[in-house]
């Protein structure tokens, strides 16, 4: 249970909302655990026919808490529940809509694309910034993003980091329309209870052969990112990145 997310089952709709306002939906390890926890719950519950997750109308989240990588990093696979809730998303029998406004950094970006429905506001901004924090992608967005946007879509949002918005979202073919910030939840929730209202086996049949021809690929390539954020993170540039965030200053890569 993390105090920053809530979880929320009705009319077999499961609700995972992101709310840590003051620090912009920053992900702490407890709410990557309630999170994931959430969403094996969701699989297991006869009741529960789609997974809706969600931050605020203007942040959906701004990705890992920079913090949590100084002071906690992951020392293995197993350890972590960062990689629990990216491993947990990427087999989630069940479908997965989102409904993302405002920013969307990092792991903020990369779940979306493990879900079958993305809605986003026409002020989302995305952000993939593992090379500009000295690290490397995550979440097999190494694999999935060259496969869904095209190589050199793909190469821009990875290598050179800079936010963008939903124009380029919709283009790199991971968000599914844009819909007003002021419906956008409602309209979530009507996709989701749309796809609720189905037969519940065709739906998650055809998630299941959807992702079939993936799945040994996206799990090697997240063990293979895995192994690679985790040196990383523990290096220097990794270090100057994050301090630099905190103090409020450009970093300095001039020295690697
Ligand atoms: N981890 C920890 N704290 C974070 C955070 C993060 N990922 N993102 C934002 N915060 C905190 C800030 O430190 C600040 O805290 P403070 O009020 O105590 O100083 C607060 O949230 C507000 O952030 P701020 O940067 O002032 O908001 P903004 O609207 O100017 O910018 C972002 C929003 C999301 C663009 C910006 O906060 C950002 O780039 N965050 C880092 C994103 C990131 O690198 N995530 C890791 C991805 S792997």
């Amino acid at each position: 249970m993390s105090a920053n997310v809530i979880v929320e089952t009705k009319s077999r709709i499961k609700r995972i909302e992101i709310d840590r306002t003051d620090k912009k939906n920053a992900l702490t390890l407890d709410m990557y655990a309630a999170m994931a926890d959430a969403l094996v719950a969701a699989d297991a519950d006869g009741e529960v026919r789609v997974i809706l997750i969600h931050g605020k109308p203007d942040c959906f989240t701004a990705g890992n808490d920079l913090k949590d990588f100084l002071a906690r990093p992951p020392h293995s696979d197993s350890e972590g529940e960062a990689f629990r809730f990216i491993r947990t998303i990427s087999i989630t029998k069940k479908p997965i809509v989102a409904a993302v406004g405002g920013a969307a950094v990092g792991i903020g970006t990369t779940m979306l694309l493990h879900c079958e429905l993305v809605f986003a506001a026409p002020d989302a901004r995305f952000q993939l910034p593992f090379v500009s924090l000295g690290l490397v992608p995550e979440a097999a967005s190494s694999f999935l993003l060259p496969a869904i946007a095209g190589y050199q879509r793909a190469a821009e949002m990875l290598l050179l980091a800079q936010p963008f918005g939903v124009d380029k979202a919709l283009a790199a073919g991971f968000v599914t329309e844009v819909i007003p910030e002021d419906e956008l939840l409602e309209h979530a929730r009507e996709s989701a209870a749309g796809l609720a209202a189905l037969p519940p086996a065709s739906v998650q049949l055809t998630k299941r052969l959807m992702k079939r021809s993936r799945e040994a690929l996206v799990a090697e390539a997240m063990a293979e990112e895995g192994k690679l954020f985790r040196e990383r993170l523990a290096g220097p540039e990794a270090k100057e990145a994050m301090t630099a965030f905190f103090e409020k200053r450009k970093p300095d890569f001039s020295k690697f």
